[in-house]
């Protein structure tokens, strides 16, 4: 047996035997669904801005149609989209685990429309919206938004109770996460078994610090990329591949199941 069928191998066996498991995903897990990551060239009326630029509180404060716009553009394109085999797969490995957790910092659906009940979202949800002031939820219309392809600017909606500006229900860069939501996650990762990372760069903190929290915990971790990230040398195995091919192999591997 070569090095890295060893390595598969190790994989393999760590997912039969854990108790506890834990999967972090990232936007590339959403890529093969057609859902631009954020270190892609965006599009349209956005590609003069970086993501990274139009996710701040400043940004909302001072152009808030340009960021609702951009955020209803993406409703839109989650909405059209569909979820791919890697999110099925993962929906597949939490019946053949004990205890199974799923986080993610992605703030679309498809996990859930994969199958995935309690998804832990670190960085909150597009579907929920609420008000700048009040903190109420803002519940969208049924229908989806009707958008020219590049996108448009768009006003935010107002409060129906206090009046007030509805913002994206997405954390943004600078703002804390969700805390219960991030403490259920740091605490999955300190006491999982086996803890795979996929499709993330893992430049976003807190969030990438949860691998180490696995590692320094005695995991064995895995990530799933087509890229070369910082975790690399830091894994039990990095494994080179999009989440749609790897993660569909892994359990199928695993488990005898497709
Ligand atoms: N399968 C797996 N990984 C992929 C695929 C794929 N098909 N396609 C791309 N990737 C990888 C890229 O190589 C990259 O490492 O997905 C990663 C995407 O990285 P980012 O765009 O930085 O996404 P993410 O890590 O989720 O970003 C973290 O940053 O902007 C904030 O809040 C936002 O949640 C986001 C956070």
């Amino acid at each position: 047996m070569n090095a890295v069928n060893a390595v598969v191998r190790t994989i393999i066996n760590s997912l039969r035997e854990a108790r506890r498991v834990v999967v972090l995903t990232g936007a590339g897990v959403s890529a093969e669904s057609g859902v631009p990551t954020f270190r892609d060239k965006q599009t349209g009326l956005w590609e003069h801005f970086d993501a990274a630029q139009l996710a701040t509180p400043s940004a909302f404060q001072r152009d808030p149609a340009l960021v609702w716009g951009w955020y209803e553009w993406r409703r839109a394109t989650v909405l059209a989209a569909q979820p791919n085999a890697g999110h099925r797969a993962l929906a597949a490995m939490a019946d053949h685990v004990p205890q199974f957790t799923l986080i993610t910092q992605n703030v679309d659906d498809l996990h859930e429309r994969a199958g995935s009940p309690h998804v832990l979202h670190l960085h909150g949800e597009l579907a929920r919206p609420y008000c700048e002031a009040c903190r109420r939820s803002y519940v969208f219309p049924i229908r989806a938004p009707k958008l020219p392809p590049g996108g448009a600017r768009i006003e935010p909606p107002c409060c129906e109770v206090c009046g007030a500006r509805i913002r994206p229900g997405v954390v943004w860069f600078g703002e804390a996460l969700p805390e219960l939501t991030w403490l259920a996650a740091r605490e999955a990762a300190k006491q999982c078994d086996v803890f795979l990372c996929c499709g993330t760069s893992a430049l976003v903190q807190p969030a990438a610090s949860l691998t180490h929290v696995a590692i320094d915990g005695g995991a064995v971790t895995v990530q799933v990329n087509p890229n070369p990230t910082d975790l690399d040398t830091s894994v039990t195995a990095a494994i080179r591949g999009t989440s749609g091919t790897v993660l569909p192999q892994l359990v199928a591997e695993t488990w005898g199941v497709k």
